[in-house]
């Protein structure tokens, strides 16, 4: 092998039931079992070249070198492929996204999602999606859902084996729109990683987790059933009991800000109002407002005028993980 070159893309995801805190740090085995959706229009490209007498790793992202810290969580990554295929060449990566990262839009989901279909790719193995899945999850956890489109559940598991993600409906089942609402393109000063293992440290996330079973199997049913009512209500509790959390972690977590309450309230007085809209919150102030297909353009009109909304991104469901015959030539950075 001179050099091996694969490429990648994958969406981010929006979970409808959260992942917060892991049984398993270093095995990245989630504490409860979630849901998701996987999302169109957003993506990261990864391109991984391995090469022959390469030491190490190098990573440009949107055409700049990553900073240390990202590209050594790239290579812990890069290192179980490697394993897996018997491969000692150093490789030459390069990403690039259309949406901005660190900022609770689950970011590293299609980034690991995609570097690990790229670098298996690369490396000459060939893996079922199960294990893709599996493998994704090493990197980061919501990744595992990402290598799958449309609705996806992961199950916890008690171990690395049975700890993966797979299909639960595709995304023509049902035409939700998530509109992502941009409130602040800062990076966020704790990452989900920080986050996850403070998970433990609040006297709520026993009970969080106690009850994710019923959550996950309302979920489903709403989603089967295509119910809205149903999953708003239980859409919108999940992701209050995993801020209850964050918020009674030591040190506290507070990822909200005056804007991302006043469009909770905004959003929950509309749905009372008779639209068909929920909001749901991951790890920063950005607001996920989920929307049955027809009050989906009245609520991104309503949104748009709100003060304090920077952005409106309208995403249904979309792809999973895929592999490209080459790089876009087109206006690449990289
Ligand atoms: C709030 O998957 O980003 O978005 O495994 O440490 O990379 P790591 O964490 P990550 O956590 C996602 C947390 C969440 C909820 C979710 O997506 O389920």
């Amino acid at each position: 092998m001179a050099s091996q070159t694969a490429v990648a893309a994958a969406s981010p995801n929006i979970a409808l039931i959260k992942y917060w805190g892991n049984r398993d740090d270093a095995l990245r085995l989630p504490a409860n079992g979630s849901i998701s959706m996987t999302l169109a229009g957003l993506e990261t490209l990864i391109e991984v070249t391995f090469e022959e007498g390469r030491a190490g790793d190098s990573l440009t992202l949107n055409g700049r070198a990553a900073p240390e810290e990202v590209l050594s969580r790239v290579s812990q990554h890069l290192a179980r492929v490697r394993e897996l295929a018997g491969l000692r060449a150093g490789a030459r990566i390069r990403s690039r996204s259309n949406f901005p990262s660190g900022t609770g839009l689950a970011s590293s989901a299609a980034a690991f999602a995609a570097l690990t279909l790229a670098a298996v790719q690369a490396s000459g193995l060939r893996l079922e999606a199960r294990f893709l899945s599996r493998l994704a999850r090493r990197g980061s956890g919501s990744a595992s859902r990402s290598i799958f489109g449309g609705f996806v559940e992961w199950h916890a598991g008690k171990s690395d084996k049975d700890s993966f993600a797979e299909p639960l409906a595709p995304g023509e089942h049902w035409g939700l729109v998530d509109l992502v609402v941009i409130l602040s393109r800062r990076r966020k000063p704790t990452g989900s990683t920080e986050g996850h293992a403070l998970a433990a440290t609040s006297p709520l996330q026993a009970a969080r987790v106690a009850d994710a079973p019923r959550r996950l199997a309302e979920c489903r049913e709403a989603l089967r059933a295509r119910d809205f009512a149903r999953l708003a209500a239980v859409v919108e509790h999940d992701s209050n009991l995993m801020h209850a959390v964050m918020l009674t972690s030591r040190p506290t977590l507070l990822y909200w800000s005056p804007e991302t309450v006043r469009l909770m309230g905004a959003i929950a007085a509309w749905r009372e109002a008779g639209m068909e809209a929920c909001y749901t919150i991951d790890a920063g102030p950005n607001v996920h407002c989920l929307c049955a297909p027809q009050s989906a353009q009245r609520a991104a009109r309503r949104l748009q005028s709100l003060p304090g909304v920077l952005q409106v991104l309208r995403c249904p469901a979309g792809e999973g993980a895929r592999l490209l015959a080459a790089w876009p030539r087109l206006s690449s950075p990289g």
